[in-house]
């Protein structure tokens, strides 16, 4: 798996706004949306166009455009979906499938309560949202989904990861025989025994979103 930390020194300053404590929902909804269109653009290096030819006022001249099948966005819910405008605003034709996931707080394990995606993935470059990836669970079950519907090209988005998640998803993904990677706005130092990332942003579904139960 070939992981992407971003380095810029404006993914860093936002990235710095979202971690603290006293950010309010609001400005960190609109954070994570900008840091994503910011990651978003690393993220696509490699997505299919194809030629084309194209007048303009002056002349005949070639260019690209996006290849079809069309990307497929997926945001893994809750969290995720605080990054799928972000996504948006770069490729707006892009197709979206929803997968939701909740991590079992107390085993750590991830469970998938919602899924929606197209049946075959065969030929389809799938870019994946979430904000955090910590033990590594969430993402590697999505990624799972995604592989055994066909798709051929696998890039996770994350605004933060621990080593330990990258070291769980190299693991489980060892056999997967398509290219898959990882852009992050950053790479943080480990996980509590809460499975939290440290230093982290805490819990970024209840910071977009507010505390369920
Ligand atoms: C959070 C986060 C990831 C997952 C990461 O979701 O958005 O999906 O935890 O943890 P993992 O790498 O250990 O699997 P959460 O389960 O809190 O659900 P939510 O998005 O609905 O808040
Ligand atoms: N999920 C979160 O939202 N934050 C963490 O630090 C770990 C998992």
């Amino acid at each position: 798996m070939q992981v992407h930390v971003a380095d810029h020194p404006l993914i860093s300053h936002k990235l710095t706004v979202l971690r603290d404590r006293t950010t309010d929902s609001p400005t960190f909804r609109r954070l994570a949306d900008e840091l994503v269109t910011l990651l978003a653009y690393e993220a696509t290096r490699d997505v299919r166009v194809e030629p084309v030819d194209v007048t303009t006022p002056v002349a005949d001249t070639h260019g690209v455009r996006l290849s079809e099948p069309r990307p497929l966005v997926v945001p893994i819910l809750r969290a995720g979906l605080g990054m799928l405008e972000g996504m948006q605003r770069l490729i707006p034709t892009a197709e979206v499938g929803f997968l939701g996931m909740v991590r079992n707080e107390e085993t750590l394990e991830a469970v998938t309560y919602a899924e929606r995606l197209p049946e075959d993935l065969t030929g389809r470059q799938c870019y994946v949202l979430d904000p955090m990836l910590a033990t590594g669970g969430s993402l590697s079950m999505a990624i799972d989904f995604l592989v055994q519907r066909g798709a051929d090209h696998i890039t996770a988005i994350t605004l933060l990861a621990a080593p330990e998640g990258v070291q769980r998803l190299e693991s489980d993904l060892a056999d997967v025989d398509i290219p898959i990677s990882l852009v992050t706005a950053g790479m943080d130092e480990r996980l509590d025994e809460n499975g939290y990332i440290v230093p982290g942003l805490g819990d970024a579904g209840d910071r977009l979103y507010g505390v369920v139960d």
